[in-house]
């Protein structure tokens, strides 16, 4: 198994061929080099550059497509079916993202738009303060969406509003994070995205991949939320300065300052088991084991399916452990 956290110096299209096996990874959330002159991009932002760590490797714009279509097939092999992907792209190029997309099996869940702060000003257009965050899965299993994961299915705000509602619509309004005097990368990405991703769409102890890590903004959350985290970037000098912090996280340092959702009671809490409900549950728990799920997804699993608790599962699997 791969520590907790495991970052390649090198290019994640032959890295990922080298280091990853196929079907290997249950979350991927990316942030490709944008093909638009990126590593000039400071030229246009109001800020103090000093402290922007130099050596971001842009792709020219005529191999964007190329490049797309390369990386995006790697992204697909790695991942396990079932699972996840999130790909941020600007608008410029987002034509040869969803054109790479569409020569692979990989099929659209969403498509998310992230509204940020501090766009680029202009006097003559208007403003752009969004990107597009393409959500993809691997078909050919049981995708993770921990639907309660960030808030129960019936809380409401001050407003009446349904505040797991408000959380799903595909328009997410997150701000930049704002680091006077902090070493940084261009275009990082705030912690709040991240979180919100990685909480819905994968489980504690799951391989979170980053190919194109920049600062390590995705993998330091991920180790943060008990995640493993494995990742690529390119550039020698962006990965010898912001590396080795990554390699000294402690696992889960996140997870205190997660809100904790209030969710609803499983619908059959209290019910007793009969025999007959045993043996449904007996004849599920062989069924999921036969389709290769691990001991934890089927708990999960049966939970959702049957409406009963965690803590009910495990005992009645324990009682019928002579047969399982
Ligand atoms: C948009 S930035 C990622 C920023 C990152 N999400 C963060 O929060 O810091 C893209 C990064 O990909 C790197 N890069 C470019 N080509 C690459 C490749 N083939 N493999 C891995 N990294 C690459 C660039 O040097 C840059 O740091």
């Amino acid at each position: 198994m791969m520590s907790i956290c495991t970052l390649y110096n090198e290019s994640c299209i032959t890295g990922a061929r080298k280091h990853l096996e196929e079907n290997s990874v249950d979350l991927i959330i990316t942030d490709p080099p944008y093909g638009i002159k990126g590593d000039t991009l400071h030229k246009h932002y109001n800020r103090n550059e000093s402290c922007v760590v130099d050596g971001y490797v842009e792709i020219p714009e005529e191999e964007y497509g190329q490049f797309s279509i390369e990386w995006i097939k790697e992204a697909e092999r790695i991942l396990k079916p079932g699972s996840s992907i999130y790909i941020v792209s600007g608008y410029s190029n987002l034509y040869h993202i969803l054109h790479a997309l569409r020569h692979t099996s990989l099929i659209e869940i969403n498509h998310i738009v992230w509204k940020y702060n501090f766009g680029v000003w202009t006097s003559r257009k208007y403003i752009s303060s969004h990107y597009h965050i393409l959500f993809y899965e691997k078909p050919g299993g049981r995708r993770t969406f921990n639907l309660e994961s960030r808030f129960g299915a019936e809380e409401k705000s001050l407003e009446g509003g349904s505040l797991n509602y408000q959380d799903r619509e595909d328009v997410w309004v997150i701000n930049r994070e704002y680091k006077p005097g902090q070493i940084k990368n261009k275009n990082e990405l705030p912690v709040q995205l991240l979180t919100k991703m990685i909480l819905y769409s994968s489980n504690e102890g799951d391989l979170v991949c980053d190919l194109f890590l920049g600062g390590g903004s995705t993998a330091r959350t991920a180790v943060g939320l008990n995640r493993r985290a494995v990742g690529f970037e390119i550039s020698p000098s962006i990965y010898s300065v912001r590396v080795p912090e990554l390699m000294n996280l402690t696992p889960g340092f996140l997870l205190n300052e997660q809100r904790i959702p209030e969710c609803s009671a499983p619908k059959r809490q209290r019910e007793r088991w009969t025999s007959e409900s045993r043996s449904d549950l007996l004849q599920r728990y062989k069924d999921l084991k036969g389709e290769g799920l691990k001991k934890g997804e089927i708990v999960e699993r049966l939970m959702e399916d049957l409406g009963r608790g965690k803590w009910a599962i495990i005992k009645a699997l324990k009682a019928l452990e002579q047969d399982i």
